[in-house]
C-alpha cells in the first residue's frame, strides 16, 4: 500500500503512518462520491483561475468541464483546484504586484496536492506567466491551456475590441473630439464577450509564447474564447495531460535556451507586448535560462514583424486565428527557429511544423520575404539614463521621434503626474520628453502600466498625438506611442532616473540603442548625495516580502529567492 507513488497515493499527509494517511485520504475522497475505480486512476490536477473579479475568465467553468471530459476519456481522474486570479483592471495597485504571489500559489499547490500531471488554465495578462512560472518550478508534466481572446464588436461602422480601441477613443475624448455620450456608448462595446483582450496585447502575446515554447497544444493560442474549438482544445489538453504522466515531458525539458529563444522570435514577429518580455524572462529564470537584452536586440534586428494586428497593425486576434494562427506564423519563421526543441506532444518543434499550414491569409500573416515591418517590434536601449537597459516598442511608436534630443519635463510620481499633467500653466511643448519617476517594481505603485503618460491636455487639444515618454513603469500591450519603459535601475532603487530634473537634456537614439542623460558627472554626484528613497519598505505582509525581494525588469521582476540559481 505504501509503495504506490501515483494518483491519490502521492505526497501523503504526514500522520507518522503512511497506510493510515492513504486510508484517511481515500475515505474523504469517497465522500465526494467517487468509485474505487476512479480513485485508483492517475490524477490530473486542473489549475483554474476563474473569479468573479476576472471578466476575462468568465467562461472557465465550461473550459474546466471540457478538460475533465478529456482526462476521463483518457483514463485519468480530473481534480480541479482554484488558484489566485488576477483580473487586470480589478487590482490595486497593479496586477503585476501579485503575479509572483500567484506563481507561488501555483507552484506550491501543484507540489502539495496529489497529482501526476496538471492542466493550467489562464488567460488574462498575468495569469499565464504566473501559471508557467509556478509549473516550471514545480516541474510536473504540465499543459498550458489559454482562455482565448474576445471577439471584436461592430459599432457605428467599425470594429471595436479591448483595448487598443479603448485608448484610441479615450485620447479622442481627452482632446474633446467626442462627447460624453459617445464615450459612454464606446464603453459598452469594447469588451462584449468572454476572453482576453482582442488585440495583440499581453494576454495574446503570452498565449503565443506558451505555444512557441511548446507548453500548449499546437494551434490553440489564438482560438477565440467563445469558439467551439476552444472547448475541443480544452478536451484535447486533458487527454494530453494523461498521456504525459510518467514521461519526462516536464517543463524543465520543454523550457530550454532554445525554446526561450524561439519564444522571443515569436514575440518579435507578432509585434508582441513589452510586458511579455518581462514575463518570458521570469519564466526562463525559473529553469535557469537567462534572457539578455543585448541578445534581444540582435534577434529584433533579424526577425521581422509578420502579423498585421493591433496595436501595431489593424486586425484582431480572431482574424489571426482565421488566418492560420501562431502555427502559420511559426512556419514562416522556421529558418530562424531551433527545431530540435521538445514540445508537450512528444514531438520536436520541427516535427510539429513539418506539414504546410492548411490555410494562410496573407492580409494578416505575411512572409519572411515580404513582412509587415522589416524589424522586430521591441528594442532595448542602454546608456547613462538606463545602465541596465530600457525597452521601446518601436513597432507601435512614431519613427519621427526616434533620433532626437529633448528637454525633460519631470513628474516625481504618479500622484504628481495626475496633479499637474493637465495644468494650463504646465511648462511643456510637443518637443519635450515627459519623464515619470518612481513607478518601477520597487515603487509604492509596483510597476503599473502607467508608462503610457497622457499627452498634456493643452497639447492634445492642439492636435499632438505622440511625444517621447520615459519611465521605469510598464505599458499595456494594447497601447502605442514613443514610450520608453522599464528603465533600470529604477528610480526607487536609486537609479539615474531618480536624478533627472526638469530642464535636463536627454538624448534618444533608437538606431544606436542609446538613452543618455546629458548632465555632467559632477552635477550627478551632487544630486546623488542628496538622494532619498521616495518611500519606506512596508512593515508587514506580502507588500513587505514583495518590496524586499522583487528584482528589476531585466530579471523578469521575479523574486530573488524564486529564480533558479
Ligand atoms: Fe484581461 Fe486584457 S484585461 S486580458
Amino acid at each position: 500500500m505504501t509503495g504506490r507513488k501515483q494518483g491519490l497515493a502521492r505526497g501523503l499527509t504526514n500522520y507518522g503512518d503512511a497506510d493510515f494517511s492513504l486510508y484517511l485520504r481515500r475515505s474523504f475522497a469517497k465522500s465526494m462520491g467517487y468509485s474505487p475505480e476512479m480513485l485508483s486512476r492517475p490524477v490530473v490536477g486542473i489549475a483554474q483561475s476563474a473569479s468573479g473579479f476576472n471578466s476575462c475568465h468568465r467562461h472557465f467553468p465550461e473550459l474546466v468541464e471540457a478538460v475533465k471530459r478529456g482526462v476521463l476519456a483518457a483514463g485519468g481522474l480530473p481534480l480541479d483546484f482554484p488558484t489566485i486570479s488576477l483580473g487586470e483592471v480589478f487590482l490595486n495597485p497593479t496586477s503585476m504586484m501579485f503575479r509572483n504571489l500567484m506563481a507561488m500559489d501555483v507552484e506550491e499547490m501543484i507540489r502539495a496536492q496529489p497529482m501526476d500531471a496538471v492542466v493550467l488554465i489562464g488567460g488574462c495578462d498575468k495569469t499565464v506567466p504566473a501559471l508557467l512560472m509556478g509549473a516550471a518550478s514545480a516541474d510536473l508534466p504540465a499543459v498550458q491551456l489559454v482562455g482565448g481572446p474576445m471577439l471584436p464588436m461592430d459599432h457605428h461602422g467599425e470594429r471595436l475590441g479591448a483595448c487598443t480601441d479603448c485608448r484610441r477613443f479615450w485620447a479622442k475624448f481627452r482632446a474633446q473630439e467626442i462627447s460624453d455620450q459617445d464615450i459612454a456608448e464606446v464603453e459598452g462595446n469594447l469588451a462584449t464577450t468572454a476572453g482576453s483582450c482582442a488585440v495583440m496585447g499581453t494576454a495574446s502575446t503570452m498565449a503565443g509564447i506558451a505555444e512557441a515554447l511548446g507548453m500548449s497544444l499546437p494551434g490553440t493560442a489564438a482560438i477565440p474564447a467563445v469558439h467551439a474549438d476552444r472547448l475541443r482544445a480544452a478536451e484535447a489538453s486533458g487527454r494530453r495531460a494523461v498521456a504525459m504522466i510518467g514521461t519526462d515531458l516536464r517543463p524543465s525539458r520543454i523550457i530550454t535556451e532554445g525554446s526561450v529563444e524561439n519564444a522571443l522570435r515569436v514575440l518579435l514577429a507578432i509585434g508582441g507586448s513589452t510586458n511579455a518580455l518581462i514575463h518570458l524572462t521570469a519564466i526562463a529564470g525559473r529553469v535557469g535560462v537567462a534572457v539578455s537584452l543585448e541578445r534581444l536586440n540582435k534577434l529584433s534586428d533579424e526577425t521581422p514583424i509578420l502579423v498585421d494586428l493591433k496595436p501595431t497593425g489593424s486586425h484582431y486576434m480572431s482574424d489571426l486565428f482565421a488566418a492560420g494562427g501562431i502555427g502559420a506564423v511559426m512556419r514562416e519563421l522556421k529558418p530562424l527557429l531551433d527545431l530540435d526543441c521538445m514540445t508537450i506532444t512528444g514531438e520536436t518543434l520541427g516535427e510539429r511544423l513539418s506539414g504546410a499550414a492548411p490555410w494562410i491569409d496573407r492580409a494578416i500573416i505575411r512572409t519572411l520575404d515580404q513582412p509587415f515591418q522589416n524589424e522586430g517590434g521591441l528594442v532595448a536601449l542602454f546608456g547613462s539614463l538606463a545602465p541596465n537597459g530600457a525597452i521601446l516598442k518601436r513597432a507601435a511608436a512614431d519613427p519621427r521621434l526616434f533620433e532626437r534630443e529633448g528637454r525633460a519635463v519631470v513628474f516625481s510620481s504618479l500622484d504628481d503626474l495626475a496633479a499637474r499633467i493637465d495644468a494650463p500653466d504646465l511648462d511643456v511643448t510637443a518637443d519635450d520628453f515627459l519623464i515619470l519617476q518612481n513607478a518601477g517594481p520597487k515603487s509604492v505603485y509596483a510597476m503599473p502600466e502607467a508608462g503610457y503618460l497622457p499627452i498634456p491636455a493643452k497639447l492634445a487639444r492642439a492636435g499632438v498625438k505622440d511625444m517621447v515618454r520615459i519611465s521605469d513603469a510598464r505599458m499595456s500591450g494594447t497601447a502605442y506611442g514613443t514610450i520608453v519603459l522599464h528603465v533600470s535601475p529604477e528610480a526607487a532603487a536609486g537609479g539615474p532616473l531618480a536624478l533627472v530634473e526638469s530642464g535636463d537634456r536627454i538624448q534618444l537614439s533608437v538606431s544606436d540603442h542609446r538613452l543618455d542623460l546629458l548632465v555632467d558627472e559632477a552635477e550627478l554626484a551632487r544630486r546623488r548625495a542628496g538622494y532619498r528613497p521616495a518611500s519606506a519598505v512596508p512593515e508587514r505582509g506580502y507588500a513587505r516580502l514583495y518590496r524586499q525581494s522583487v528584482l528589476q525588469a531585466e530579471k523578469g521582476c521575479d523574486f530573488d529567492f524564486l529564480r533558479k540559481a
